[in-house]
């Protein structure tokens, strides 16, 4: 039988939510329950309980291995409910045809952007992509990441789609942090359908989701709803085809342009609308009091020097938010939850507490996973990050420039 472990000397044990709280919002975003010099049990990769250090006796803990934290601090690992991380090349070229000047719609017009990374995904074999992404992800447990989202969408073709999807699936088998699936093969129209539109949609309906579904390769669906991309029309049907193979929407909308896109998206009852750059009064309205998870994603902001999405007038306005990473090689080349942490607090003024809720709980809803991860909660997963010494939250984004993560655990043992 399997040794409880527990752990002691927590100088903080943040996230402490109760177990039938399944996202945060409005004021509730600023709550992240904390205990002070704590203990954290950890049985069979799950969390057994938590207390005081006054409350212990550790004479009678025999039957526990016990690890000493020294004053070190517990955060829940982070959820990230947005990202590309399956990608055959990163986009160098492009970032200094930013630097020159180049805004993301005319690189993308000129057939870099995501054509780029479809031609470049093309060629690249199944397993090579596999490895890469393998690798990569490894990466981002290590930076704390405890549960992610992958999309495809840069196939966009029957067989490179799916090649995407299979590499995610291989992904979820061998990774032990649960993996959910985005079928976003309405990312870009490829160069072949520029000018027949319909019948990429055609394919994607007839023939990609078809597919998809019979192998059971994707949980979500998503489309780039955006000027130059998909419109409101064509968001429509190929979102309700997904839904009738079972996939809920998750959505690209408002990056760029103010089209419409949550307001269908909402319609449409999405579980999560992606990115917001470009909201006004009237999205937050329609937002209010709806299943959908806002998600914003300061690391495009950052990167491609768009404005940020308004975080803090969302909260105010009674709003939950997620925050997620939207690694891909474009828009966003980092997976790192922490600086998307630093980018939250620094770029758009939100607490400390609102962007660890943000971060964990509200972004494992956006993957329906909030029940069993995103909080130190008796009964969820033990996956958690362990802090360098710190005396504030605070702290994790004040030190910009600082890695203050000191380790991960997934289910209980150290990554
Ligand atoms: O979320 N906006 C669309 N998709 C990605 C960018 C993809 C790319 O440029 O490769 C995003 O920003
Ligand atoms: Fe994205």
């Amino acid at each position: 039988m399997e040794r409880v472990q527990l752990f002691i000397h927590i100088r903080f044990l943040w996230g402490v939510h109760p177990a039938n709280l399944l996202r945060v919002e409005g004021e509730q975003m600023s709550d992240l329950p904390m205990i002070e010099n704590a203990w954290l049990k950890v049985l069979n990769g799950k969390i057994l309980g938590v207390g005081r250090m006054s409350d212990i006796n550790l004479a009678e803990e025999t039957d526990s291995t016990i690890i000493d934290l020294q004053g070190k601090s517990i955060l829940p690992a982070w959820c990230d409910s947005h990202t590309h991380l399956v990608f055959a090349a990163t986009r160098e070229e492009e970032f200094l045809q930013k630097i020159e000047g180049k805004s993301y719609e005319e690189i993308a017009a000129s057939g870099g952007g995501i054509l780029n990374s479809a031609l470049k995904l093309q060629s690249t074999p199944e397993d090579v992509l596999y490895e890469q992404a393998a690798a990569r992800l490894s990466a981002l447990v290590a930076t704390g990441t405890g549960a992610i989202e992958i999309k495809s969408g840069y196939g966009l073709s029957v067989e490179g789609e799916l090649k995407m999807l299979r590499v995610i699936k291989r992904l979820k088998q061998s990774f032990q942090i649960p993996i959910r699936t985005t079928f976003l093969g309405a990312h870009a129209y490829p160069t072949v359908f520029k000018n027949d539109h319909p019948a990429y949609i055609r394919l994607i309906i007839e023939e990609m989701l078809p597919n998809i579904a019979a192998e059971g390769l994707a949980d979500y669906i998503d489309v780039f709803c955006e000027q130059g991309f998909f419109s409101l029309e064509e968001t429509k049907q190929i979102v309700e085809a997904g839904q009738k193979f079972g996939l809920k929407p998750k959505l690209h909308v408002n990056q760029l342009s103010n089209n419409g896109g949550v307001q269908l998206g909402v319609a449409m009852n999405a579980l999560s609308l992606d990115h917001l750059e470009e909201i006004g009064q009237a999205e937050i309205e329609v937002l209010k009091g709806k299943a959908t998870m806002a998600t914003l994603l300061p690391g495009c902001s950052f990167f491609l020097g768009i404005p940020f999405a308004p975080a803090k007038t969302m909260i105010e306005n009674g709003l939950g938010i997620a925050l997620a990473s939207d690694f891909n090689p474009g828009s966003s080349p980092s997976g790192n939850m922490h600086f998307i942490l630093k980018l939250a607090c620094i770029k758009m003024k939100l607490l400390p507490e609102q962007a660890v809720n943000a971060l964990t709980l509200n972004g494992a809803y956006a993957m329906e996973l909030s029940a069993d991860f995103g909080s130190i909660t008796k009964g969820k997963a033990a996956n958690f990050i362990v802090t360098k010494p710190i005396d504030h939250l605070v702290s994790l984004a004040y030190h910009f420039g600082d890695n203050l993560i000191d380790s991960v655990y997934i289910c209980g043992k150290k990554w």
